[in-house]
């Protein structure tokens, strides 16, 4: 199977790529394909040929997508439309890489892939515009949504992961301030990518949602980052609106993986779990 991934050196992407490996994979960066350019994606995919695309590619910094609204629209919107075209003209199969934020968290439980949608930020509504394109372009698509991602590859966006930025804050001695309001379903990239590997064989096209089981607020994960690395760091419980970040966030956007389920491919592991096997490979 020709499998080409865009995105291919995120923090998502690395992983996909390794999940991948049994088949022939073109890993595409933003230099080799600019999924904002409709005639170069048609170009691309109409050389390369694939039996299936994952984009894994993304405007992920969410407060500035705030004030780069047109930047967030043309790579989390646009993008995915010029991918859905062209793989709708050579019949390829697209698996595109949604989020947590495209609900606006005050469901009061985990949502579900049927919850309704309302983002509360620009990221968001990007986001969800993505996925409208795709279900009214392509009927071969499956769209993933993942949250808190944690993987070994940094954020290619941010330079970094939640994880790795408390180890290095905590490092320092000083007490640290985390929100406290706000709930999420953490989750390590390699097991999102074992899923989507076993998802992409079944043909069962739809949404999805793919984390580690259970949740956490922000301050749950830092503390239990600090217990299990073993380091005794002060933390400050803020409210979100105390934190003051640019873009408005979901208070509780855990989400439930119902459907995965349905197909024999989860639960996944508790994101404990897969963040005591994060520190382990990261110590290698
Ligand atoms: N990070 C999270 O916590 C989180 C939470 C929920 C959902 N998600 C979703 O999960 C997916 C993966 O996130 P991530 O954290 O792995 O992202 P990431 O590490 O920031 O990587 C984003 C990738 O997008 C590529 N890209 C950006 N603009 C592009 C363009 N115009 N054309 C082609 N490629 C472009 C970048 O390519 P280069 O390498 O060439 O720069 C980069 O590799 C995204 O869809 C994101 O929305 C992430």
């Amino acid at each position: 199977m020709r499998v080409l991934i865009v995105g291919s050196r995120g923090q998502l992407g690395v992983d996909l790529v390794k999940s991948f490996r049994d088949c022939q994979v073109t890993p595409y960066t933003s230099e080799d394909l600019d999924i904002t350019d409709e005639a170069s994606v048609q170009q691309q995919i109409a050389f390369a040929a694939p039996d299936l695309v994952l984009n894994a590619a993304a405007f992920t910094r969410v407060d500035e997508c705030e004030r780069e609204h047109i930047r967030a629209f043309s790579v989390n919107a646009i993008g995915p439309r010029n991918l859905a075209l062209a793989c709708k003209k050579w019949d390829a199969p697209l698996l595109h890489v949604s989020t947590n934020y495209v609900f606006d968290g005050f469901k009061g439980a985990p949502y579900d892939e049927n919850d309704a949608a309302r983002p509360l930020n620009a990221y968001g509504i990007s986001k969800l515009a993505g996925e409208h394109y795709l279900q009214s372009l392509w009927e071969k698509v499956y769209i993933v949504r993942v949250s808190g991602l944690f993987g070994l590859t940094p954020s290619r966006m941010k330079g970094t992961n939640f994880v790795e930025a408390m180890l290095r804050l905590g490092s320092k001695g000083n007490p640290l301030r985390i929100v406290s309001d706000e709930a999420l379903s953490p989750t390590y990239t390699v097991d999102a990518a074992s899923v989507i590997r076993r998802l992409v064989e079944t043909s069962q096209y739809g949404i999805y949602h793919v984390t580690n089981s259970g949740g956490c607020t922000w301050l749950e994960f830092a503390r239990e980052i600090f217990d299990q690395a073993g380091m005794k760091v002060e933390l400050q419980p803020v409210t979100a609106s105390e934190y003051g970040a640019p873009a408005r966030r979901p208070p509780d956007s855990r989400l439930a993986n119902r459907k995965t389920a349905e197909l024999g491919l989860g639960p996944l592991r508790p994101w404990q779990e897969a963040l005591r096997d994060y520190l382990l490979q990261r110590r290698g």
